[in-house]
């Protein structure tokens, strides 16, 4: 693994490539990042950052959203079948069709979209902002909320909007996460305070401490005065916490399925190998039509503003 990583960092100087990761990837690709972040920030980093060439180590959407951010970029992305279930749970073309029924609406997406449906969308949003981007809209106006629909019930339910009609897509990791399993866990360590990501269920959302994004949840682990937790979301995130809070303890919450711990596949598919390899090919690399991309570019610009 040390020459795995050593031939990464002698790649990148050689070819000046930046590295983007997601808190969810593995933990040996996290330690190639120049970067670390929530899908948020690493959206804002792709679009700020000077280098003419990002490596994106993450699921597809993200490296799509890097390059309409950033067209004049090369954006690499080291494994193409590194999709996402909830961008996948909503098609383009499907969505344009549902978006006619209401023509009324205004259009939010969570980023976990494809490009084409950024394209259809007034603005986007993200885990760490939905809130702020939902509240931003006058109230009377309604609003269509895709592709998360536990996400979407989430900022519904707490901001009492009855106007969002709700896309039915979901993420198929966080919605496996288990009420019992939690239960059992919180009984076992009561001290534990739950942080749970808002793309989980509602009743499992209901026994959160703290319900918010990646980097919400890793920022309450580190001003709460609590020293244990049950961590509600992707165990990619277990190796950021225990790196910036040694101190204290974090146990990954099971899945329905009995699983000790619920990872996302498609994160894990992002390896050394397949970044070395990636880096020497300066491919495979996101293409993308034009006019989608400008279309894209505004709801994401859009979300930007907002923060
Ligand atoms: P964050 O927006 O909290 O980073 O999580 C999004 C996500 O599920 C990426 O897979
Ligand atoms: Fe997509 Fe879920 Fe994996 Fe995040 S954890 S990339 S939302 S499938």
């Amino acid at each position: 693994m040390k020459e795995k990583i050593e031939k990464i960092e002698a790649l990148k100087r050689e070819k000046g490539v930046v590295i983007l990761a997601h808190y969810y990837t593995r933990p040996e690709v996290q330690q190639v990042a120049d970067f670390l972040g929530d899908s948020l920030a690493l959206s804002v980093k792709a679009r700020d950052i000077e280098a003419k060439t990002i490596l994106f180590a993450g699921v597809h959407f993200m490296g799509e959203t890097a390059k309409v951010l950033s067209p004049e970029k090369k954006v690499l992305i080291p494994n193409p079948e590194a999709t996402c279930s909830l961008a996948e749970s909503c098609n383009a073309e499907e969505f344009a069709a549902f978006k006619a029924l209401h023509p009324e609406a205004l259009v939010v997406s969570y980023v976990n979209t494809t490009v084409g449906v950024k394209a259809l969308t007034d603005i986007c949003c993200t885990s760490s902002n939905a809130l702020q981007v939902v509240e931003s809209i006058p109230r009377e106006q309604p609003i269509i909320f895709a592709p998360d629909k536990n996400l979407g019930s989430y900022i519904k339910k707490i901001t009492g909007r009855d106007n969002m009609i709700l896309w039915n897509g979901a993420c198929h990791v966080h919605e496996k996460f288990s009420k019992e399993g939690i239960l059992t866990l919180k009984k076992a360590h009561p001290e534990a305070k739950v942080v749970v990501h808002p793309e989980c269920r509602g009743e499992v959302a209901d026994l959160a401490d703290y319900c918010g994004s990646t980097a919400g949840i890793l920022s309450y682990c580190g001003e709460s005065d609590c020293d244990t937790f049950i961590v509600v979301t992707e165990p990619g995130i277990l190796a950021e916490m225990e790196k910036r809070y040694p101190q204290k303890k974090f146990i990954p919450a099971p899945s329905v399925e009995g699983k000790a711990c619920n990872e996302c596949e498609y994160m894990k598919m992002i390896t050394l190998e397949s970044i070395i390899a990636c880096l020497e090919n300066e491919a495979p690399t996101i293409e993308l039509d034009e006019e989608t991309r400008q279309k894209a570019s505004k709801s994401i610009e859009a979300m930007v503003k907002i923060g």
